[in-house]
């Protein structure tokens, strides 16, 4: 059976039904497409178009129909295209004649539109849901280290002493960013529903489209069926946030392998969490981190192949667009294997704070030795000066900064002859920092990342 078989002579040749066919990945709609369905049914019968006996059946078949695809016994006939049509076979099959009725008025161009702005809307919610775990796991680790002192990095050089808290909360904002704009994305999406525009010109039967949008969880309707029919941005835009979350945990994750290795010895990851190797017995390796890194790749490349398949599509739906769920599917699949085991991951991997601690050389304080003497009214682009030439003589001279005799601070700077012991102090340098948002101002921002999170519904920790 083919849904559109009748101005045909001929069957579809097999290489043109295999490359056509979207059913092997599009059955994920089937719960999306049976909702959609069980609305237009609705709205049809509300226009006068179908019986409340009519209307009935179909709701009952529909059911039937979500029932097998939940159950896993749903079977698939050869002539089954894509979802749409293979519900509606089924459904013809359950519920005789009627099934013939519901597909008036509306056209698989704002069936399959609908289908995947809701199948979208529970995506973002679950993804959110899982960003804002594993954000509970980078808080608690922050509360863990508020006086874990280490190395700040700026081009990846050893720049200021920060905590290991401020480092961890550094990666946490970015990922509540990536939940408000999924949340945000939602919203207009809601907004917009496209069912009742047809194929492109919109339908001729009187739907009343905001009772059946809303129906369906949407708050309003598309302005225009032709553009309503074509349009992918919330596809693009899932993509765009899935690959910015992509390029988020690549960052957290690039840290974390540099700290685990040896070299830096500045964390460890639980053995439930890192994997060895199958020649060195010695090995421990961050395995999940790396797929974290490289999977940002394949999240950016579906971004990227989406847009490349949207640019200079003609007016309409073009079948073009049925390459928009694969790399909607895959986005949302990666992100679901990542998110939980980095979740993991942080949530048992250990600091090593002496490690850290250790890192910190003295000469990280060389601001502060600039801002002392700014202090005794130095001009700052002269104290950096003087700062500099302390550290180089420090360095010719084989030993650490606050080890310079006072002849040799003396000879420097007159203002360097009093007592600089002061300013070698890590954590004076943090706290110091104490502007909203600095390193010295974490209770304040640990506050804030708490509050965040029970915004979200998370009872956060005290
Ligand atoms: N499987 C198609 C897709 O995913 C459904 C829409 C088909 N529309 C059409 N006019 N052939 O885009």
């Amino acid at each position: 059976m083919r849904l559109w078989g009748g101005v045909f002579s001929k069957g579809t040749d097999d290489t043109v039904r295999r490359l056509n066919d979207s059913l092997r990945f599009d059955w994920r709609l089937y719960d999306v497409d049976i909702t959609g369905s069980r609305a237009w049914a609705s709205a049809l019968a509300q226009a006068g178009v179908l019986t409340i006996e009519e209307r009935d059946q179909l709701l009952g078949g529909l059911e039937r129909v979500r029932a097998e695809f939940a159950a896993g016994t749903f079977v698939t006939a050869p002539g089954d295209e894509d979802i749409h049509t293979a519900v509606e076979r089924r459904l013809h099959e359950i519920a005789g004649q009627v099934a013939g009725k519901l597909h008036t008025g509306r056209s698989r161009n704002d069936q399959v539109a609908t289908d995947l702005l809701l199948w979208l809307l529970g995506a973002a919610q679950q993804i959110s849901a899982q960003l804002v775990a594993l954000s509970v796991a980078l808080i608690q680790q922050a509360e863990r280290h508020t006086t874990t002192l280490m190395p700040g990095m700026t081009h990846f050089q050893p720049a200021q002493p920060i905590t290991a808290a401020h480092w961890w909360l550094s990666h946490f904002w970015p990922l509540a960013r990536d939940v408000e704009r999924l949340e945000h994305a939602a919203g207009t999406w809601r907004a917009r529903c496209p069912l009742g525009s047809g194929a492109l010109a919109g339908t001729p039967y009187p739907i009343d489209r905001q009772a059946l949008a809303e129906s369906l969880g949407f708050s309003g309707v598309t302005a225009n069926s032709l553009d309503a029919v074509a349009d992918r941005d919330h596809a693009a835009e899932f993509l765009f946030i899935a690959a910015l979350i992509g390029v988020h945990l690549s960052r957290l994750a690039e840290d974390l392998i540099i700290f685990a290795n040896p070299s830096f010895g500045f964390a460890r990851l639980d053995e439930r969490f890192s994997t060895g190797s199958s020649l060195m017995p010695q090995k421990r390796n961050p395995d999940p981190l790396e797929l974290a890194r490289g999977k940002s790749g394949r999240l950016i490349g579906h971004l990227a192949g989406l847009l490349a398949t949207l640019k200079a599509l003609p007016s309409g739906y073009n079948k073009d667009l049925q390459e928009d769920k694969e790399p909607l599917f895959d986005a949302f699949d990666t992100l679901s294997a990542l998110l939980p085991a980095l979740t993991g991951l942080i949530e048992t991997a250990s600091l090593a704070p002496s490690k850290m601690r250790g890192a910190l050389d003295p000469a990280l304080l060389a601001t502060d030795l600039a801002d002392y003497l700014v202090e005794k009214g130095v001009p700052f682009r002269e104290a950096h000066t003087v700062a500099g030439h302390t550290v180089r003589l420090a360095e010719t001279r084989g030993v650490a900064l606050p080890d310079l005799s006072a002849e040799d601070l003396a000879a420097l700077s007159e203002q360097l002859a009093g007592d600089i012991a002061q300013v070698f102090d890590f954590a004076a340098a943090v706290a110091r920092r104490s502007v909203v948002g600095g390193a010295g101002e974490q209770t304040g921002q640990l506050a804030r990342a708490r509050a965040w999170i029970r915004a979200k519904g998370v009872p956060a920790s005290e």
